[in-house]
């Protein structure tokens, strides 16, 4: 087995793992040990990586399977199965920082990706953190009589809700006609491998509550927001060139910040794994 280190960056969330090149073939004793350490930590920084995008590809892989993204244009250029995020997008004038508010990765397919990971290839002088907050604690701190009144809900997750905080970049006539049919989620879902509950919300998707008004919804759903966004729960990321960040979606929400100067270019690559069917 490869020697690294592996050191927890809070008491709940994130470790950092140190010492491995992920150019070199990784053992399947390691590989065991890094998908531990993300079932447990729920993000892992991978510091000191220099990929190139097949490099990024394949390292995923040592996680799960790929799944495409939603928009499949956007893309490094000359490699079709590799994303993007960046803070160079306009919509109607305006520009889209991917991300600015919480939320889980493609909760409106039915079955969302387990894990997205990102690889800073350029980075802001200062600024560009991201959040990840974890809602296995967040479930974990609320009220019984809460838990008892959301453990059977679901919730209706478009790929816009018409309550969406923000919108969301440019869909292409193609990429609108291939998306799956709305997601239809427990708003508790269990981790089918750390076993724990956790709360499963994102406000830019979910459109409805099955069997509520839409008014009752909203203020419930702003209600669990409120409390599972508290910097209890929160890990933030200060990026570093290098840095492989994998983050489990059923574990965390997260949300990228735009508070740097948009003359510099914040721009990493971006990957998904497939995930199951919550429940
Ligand atoms: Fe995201």
């Amino acid at each position: 087995m490869a020697s690294f280190t592996l050191t927890p960056l809070t008491d709940h969330t994130g470790a950092e793992v140190v010492g491995l090149d992920f150019r070199q073939r990784i053992d399947a004793d390691t590989r065991a040990s890094l998908n531990e350490a993300f079932v447990e930590h729920h993000v892992l920084v991978m510091r000191d990586q220099r990929f190139l995008p097949d490099d990024f590809k394949s390292a995923v892989q040592l996680f799960g399977e790929l799944q495409p993204h939603d928009k499949e244009e956007h893309h490094v250029p000359g490699h079709p199965d590799v994303s993007y995020v960046s803070n160079d997008e306009f919509v109607n004038g305006r520009r889209i920082i991917p991300g600015e508010t919480f939320h889980t990765d493609h909760s409106n397919h039915p079955c969302p990706p387990k894990a997205t990971t990102l690889f800073a290839i350029e980075l802001p002088s200062s600024g560009g953190d991201t959040q990840y907050v974890n809602m296995h604690d967040a479930y974990d701190d609320l009220p019984e009589s809460t838990k008892q009144k959301i453990d059977r809900l679901k919730a209706v997750h478009a790929y816009l809700s018409k309550y969406s905080p923000r919108p969301l970049g440019h869909l292409s006539e193609e990429s609108r006609r291939n998306l799956p049919p709305s997601g239809v989620h427990p708003l508790v879902r269990t981790h089918p491998e750390n076993g724990r509950k956790a709360l499963f919300l994102n406000p830019v998707r979910i459109e409805s509550i099955v069997g509520m008004d839409d008014a009752d919804a909203l203020k419930l759903i702003d209600e669990l927001m409120a409390h599972a966004t508290q910097k209890k729960y929160e890990y933030r990321h200060k990026w570093r060139h290098g840095d492989w960040v994998l983050w489990d979606n059923r574990s965390v929400m997260h949300q990228a910040n735009p508070d740097y100067d948009m003359n510099e270019r914040r721009y990493l690559y971006r990957l998904m794994l497939k995930g199951e069917v919550p429940a």
